[in-house]
């Protein structure tokens, strides 16, 4: 898909229905979700256990827009290959995760993905300027990762900081945890492109209920409009 800047919202299926994801994916999809954003926990980089490569690769064949697999497993490397065979579009480590980061973003563009790399928000900007030729995008982590419904830290500084620095490279900035139609034009006014959004897009609905799903995505949408 051709890059731009323009506003997506990335619906985090960790805040979805667990028994019934391809439903849920289909459902968030036709209520217009850009991207699907999929949360990978290791319960030893965060305190958190969600799913590895078979599910992802199970969810695969129901994403019709992009799969951006987030990493929060530490080490990285040895999953790359299966992360690729399960079909992430995207797939982004942590700069926290391990000493190579460098290393991890070449692996993960070599075996055919986009790279992207995520920021704890503990960790400033200035930690990605050097992998910026290796990266896709950056994420900025507006919570302390391994949970959603968490309160949004204000990061829009450091944002700002990584915008500047990306210039008019093809880079997007993804901010995740605790994105809402308050909170996300904040961080669009700041820079950010790809916005993941998980109770504030499923809050309130169901696959039998999607139409509140598009609602709360519209929500978040018009509020950025209205900034
Ligand atoms: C947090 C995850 C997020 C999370 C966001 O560790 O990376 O993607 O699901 O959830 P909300 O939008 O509820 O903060
Ligand atoms: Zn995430």
């Amino acid at each position: 898909m051709p890059f731009d800047r323009s506003i997506k919202i990335a619906p985090s299926i960790l805040s979805a229905d667990f028994a019934n994801f391809g439903a849920e994916i289909r459902a968030i999809e036709a209520q217009g979700a850009d991207w699907v954003h999929v949360d990978v926990m290791d319960g030893h980089f965060v305190p958190n256990l969600t799913f590895g490569p078979p599910a992802v690769k199970a969810f695969r064949p129901h994403v019709k827009t992009f799969m951006d697999v987030h990493l929060m497993i530490a080490p990285v490397d040895p999953y790359i290959e299966a992360y690729a065979e399960a079909g992430a579009d995207m797939l982004t480590a942590h700069v926290e995760a391990g000493p190579h980061i460098h290393r991890t973003l070449q692996a993960i563009r070599a075996a055919g993905m986009k790279a992207g790399v995520a920021l704890n928000p503990g960790t400033p900007a200035e930690a990605v300027r050097d992998l910026l030729p290796l990266a896709d995008m950056v994420l900025v982590m507006t919570v302390n990762p391994g949970f959603g419904g968490q309160k949004f830290i204000d990061m829009t500084a450091k944002v700002r900081a990584v915008r500047e620095m990306i210039g008019d490279r093809e880079i997007h900035i993804q901010i995740d945890g605790g994105v809402d139609p308050v909170t996300a034009p904040l961080v669009a006014a700041a820079g950010a492109d790809v916005l993941v959004a998980g109770s504030a897009v499923f809050r309130g609905g169901s696959v039998d209920r999607p139409e509140v799903y598009g609602a709360n995505m519209k929500a978040i949408r018009d509020a950025i409009a209205a900034a």
